[in-house]
């Protein structure tokens, strides 16, 4: 998701690179946070179904959390993706009660960002996390307040310093701001919110 190049052109299936710095940021907060945890002592099972990467570039979401420990399931539906499993439609995998994940974490497609929250929060366990990156206005629109009246939020990581989406332009900044939104399957308190 890049929404600056999305007003001029779309990459095929939406393809973008979140910068490892953004993951790290996120990731580092997150470890303070001692409410919500997922520690990779505890070998998390943990997914991240649109992972991205291709011949240029790795995946950015998996490289990051293997280098802090974690091991990482990784699909996508690009068949030129760096993912374990191409070719998959993660809308259309089916949730099977006995193979549920502990955390599920992307920058899912932006189209599809609230088919990819809900059916993600389907294939995880109860109190798993479901991790998405997108732009901090996805909690705004009449469109989206039944979503948000809903979906089990329980965190929200604002990004002060924006990202850009483009490898080779790292200097090039999105056009606005982003955060990670955290769920957690049950969760029914008033979500937190960080400045990163
Ligand atoms: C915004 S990019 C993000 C890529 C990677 N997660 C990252 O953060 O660098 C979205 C990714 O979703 C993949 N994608 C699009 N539709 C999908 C679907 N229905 N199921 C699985 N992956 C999909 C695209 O191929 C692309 O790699």
């Amino acid at each position: 998701m890049s929404s600056t190049n999305r007003r001029t052109q779309r990459n095929a299936d939406d393809y973008y690179v979140t910068p490892h710095w953004l993951i790290e940021d996120f990731l580092a907060a997150f470890a303070e946070n001692n409410m919500l945890v997922c520690s990779p002592d505890e070998d998390p099972r943990v997914l991240d179904p649109s992972a991205g990467g291709c011949e240029q570039y790795p995946m950015s979401y998996p490289t990051v959390l293997e280098e802090e420990g974690f091991i990482v399931e990784s699909w996508d539906i690009r068949e030129d993706s760096r993912a374990n499993l191409t070719g998959v439609n993660f809308l259309n995998v089916p949730s099977y009660e006995s193979r549920k994940y502990d955390m599920i974490i992307t920058n899912p497609p932006f189209n599809l960002a609230q088919e990819f929250t809900e059916h993600a929060l389907e294939m995880v366990k109860e109190g798993g996390l479901v991790i998405m990156l997108q732009r901090l206005n996805w909690l705004g629109s009449q469109k989206r307040k039944p979503m948000w009246q809903k979906l089990p939020l329980a965190a929200v990581y604002v990004h002060s310093k924006r990202p850009g989406f483009d490898p080779l332009k790292p200097s090039k900044t999105d056009s606005t701001e982003y955060a990670h939104f955290v769920f957690s399957k049950g969760y029914e308190l008033a979500p937190e919110l960080f400045v990163i």
